[in-house]
């Protein structure tokens, strides 16, 4: 049998803040001497049924209300870490949205200082390494926008990119040319949501007006025979996660999801798994949910896990050593 697991993967669309999970709520309300407006854990796990992208992003932001210290931080990437590397996570590149910290009060210090001891205490016990991406809010202005990242290269933080996740549709990518001109001056990567409730249209500005190097979710462009080809030509990589997609009613059902489409049309796509602790599943769980509903092969699984390899931001040598260590793993699928 296919162990999905072993299989040396990277994750490069995960929001850390997705991956509070309903005991973790509990324990940190109690902690910080919090009423939470749940009754129970199983009445948190109730309102898990989202209508929309929406409907999600709000349970999603009153959560994060239990995210106080650094501590917090920390014990929430470890935790997250020491997950995703059962789950064969060999790197895991984390978005984190400062501004659903700094509008509570949070200090970006306490943020960034209690994220980074995570991923160095993650990669410590676990051999999972780490890189942290900061999303900025689409639904706020690009103005608050550049002003946050004016504030993390003023604390220093050790951050790879940026990127911008929350409300797509109404929120134009024009907003933000200006933040993402002054990532690319700081030399930083540039990733952006688009294409996840959007038209193809959303996806076709990021790349035009904002300079992506890769599009998290992107699958509206299927929309659009010929962004899907610029795409393929451009080994643009998409960052598609399956369960989001359908917990999120982007797709009726995982039958309906355009994986299939995508990989057909030579995208480089990889597989992700967004808000885990609310979408049903890690990074394995949607290799998985995808092998079974479109009958995978061994070697379309390590395909996957190449392409996530390839569209990461990792060294050369450090892909090297990853693309081995899945060749290996194949190997053993068939001996
Ligand atoms: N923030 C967290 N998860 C998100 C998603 N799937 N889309 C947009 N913003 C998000
Ligand atoms: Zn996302």
């Amino acid at each position: 049998m296919t162990d999905i697991a072993t299989l040396p993967k990277v994750e490069i669309h995960l929001h850390i803040e997705g991956t509070l999970e309903p005991e973790l709520i509990f324990d940190l309300a109690a902690r910080h001497d919090m009423n939470l407006p749940y009754a129970s854990l199983a009445d948190l796990r109730a309102r898990y049924a989202f209508e929309d992208l929406q409907s999600f992003l709000e349970l999603y932001y009153a959560n994060v209300a239990v995210l106080r210290t650094a501590d917090d931080f920390t014990e929430l990437t470890l935790a997250y870490l020491r997950r995703a590397a059962a789950g064969g996570v060999r790197h895991a590149e984390i978005f984190f949205d400062p501004q659903a910290h700094l509008s509570r009060g949070v200090a970006l210090t306490d943020v960034v200082d209690g994220l980074v001891e995570g991923c160095r205490r993650g990669e410590a016990e676990t051999g999972t390494t780490s890189a942290l991406i900061a999303c900025f809010l689409r639904d706020r202005s690009g103005e608050e926008a550049l002003g946050v990242l004016e504030q993390l290269v003023a604390v220093k933080a050790p951050i790879i990119g940026i990127g911008l996740d929350s409300t797509e549709v109404g929120n134009p990518a024009s907003k933000f040319t200006a933040v993402y001109a002054r990532a690319k001056e700081l030399g930083l990567h540039r990733v952006a949501h688009a294409g996840e409730e959007g038209g193809p249209e959303y996806v076709s500005d990021v790349l035009d007006q904002l300079g992506v190097e890769r599009v998290d979710h992107g699958v509206r462009s299927v929309q659009d025979p010929i962004l899907v080809r610029r795409l393929a030509i451009e080994r643009i990589p998409l960052t598609i996660c399956p369960l989001s997609n359908v917990r999120l009613k982007g797709v009726a059902s995982l039958a309906e999801h355009v994986l299939p489409q995508l990989i057909a049309a030579g995208v480089v796509t990889t597989i992700n798994s967004d808000d885990p602790a609310y979408f049903g599943g890690y990074a394995e769980d949607n290799y998985a949910a995808v092998a079974g509903q479109f009958a995978l092969s061994v070697s379309d699984l390590a395909q996957l896990a190449h392409n996530s390899v390839e569209a990461s931001f990792l060294s050369p040598d450090r892909k090297a050593t990853l693309d081995h260590e899945i060749e290996t793993w194949l190997r053993l699928q068939s001996t």
